[in-house]
């Protein structure tokens, strides 16, 4: 019989669920509803839950567990990454370099933050999407305190030399944010690797419920924190 629905093929725009995924969660929905951080019998195994979580998320990208904070999504670490950098070293530049292919979670924020007396430079790409390594570098300015270009892009799924321009911008002191929602899962994601101070994640592409999400922040990046407590 022919379905009445259309076939679904955006598993760039989001995944279904995995039915492991669901299975893992399902206890936390239910018997083991205790809170994490209640020091009581019911805190124990869903403490141990977001412990085994942040260390099998820090395994997937090869950091440490300590690096991961949960997110809402891809759009909150993105806006926590640029957004905290910005705040923490705004004493020592106020230039931020981005591409011109980058997700609105990315340009958005940037675009805020030039509107609150930061000074952004957008690199354009060329016809397939990809930005070149070295024009990224020559935006590089003594005031720039970040640089962020997606791994994989979300319309086109052109990698980006995430690595190339890691490399530059280290020799210069200037942290690198990546946008890796489009890419994990798909191809090998190592923040060592790709030489990376930040790195976002969004669950919903690789097949989680929506609203969860991971930034990676290597340790001792200065950043403001956006929660602070629980
Ligand atoms: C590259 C990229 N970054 C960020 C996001 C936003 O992620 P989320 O939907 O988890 O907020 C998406 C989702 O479309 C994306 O493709």
């Amino acid at each position: 019989m022919i379905s009445p629905l259309p076939v679904y093929l955006d598993y760039n725009g989001t995944t279904p669920h995995d039915p492991a995924v669901l299975a893992a969660v399902r206890p936390f929905l239910d018997a083991e509803f205790g809170n994490p951080s209640s020091s009581h019998w019911y805190g124990i195994a869903p403490k141990q839950a977001v412990n085994r979580a942040r260390r099998q998320v820090a395994d997937l990208l090869g950091c440490q567990p300590a690096e991961i904070v949960f997110t809402s999504g891809g759009t909150e670490s993105n806006n926590h990454a640029i957004g905290g950098v910005a705040r923490a070293l705004e004493h020592r530049g106020r230039h931020i370099v981005t591409t011109a292919v980058e997700h609105p979670a990315v340009l958005e924020v940037c675009r805020d933050l030039a509107g609150r007396g930061f000074d952004l430079t957008v690199v354009p790409v060329d016809g397939t999407g990809r930005v070149d390594a070295a024009r990224v570098a020559a935006a590089f300015r003594p005031d720039t305190i970040l640089v962020s270009v997606m791994h994989a892009n979300n319309e086109v799924g052109t990698l980006q030399p995430v690595k190339e321009i890691a490399v530059l911008a280290r020799q210069k002191g200037i942290l690198v944010h990546t946008d890796a929602a489009q890419s994990l899962g798909k191809i090998p994601v190592n923040v060592d690797d790709l030489g990376v101070d930040l790195l976002s994640v969004a669950g919903h592409k690789i097949y989680a419920p929506k609203g969860i999400g991971a930034l990676y922040i290597r340790a001792d990046t200065p950043i403001v924190r956006f929660c602070h407590g629980a």
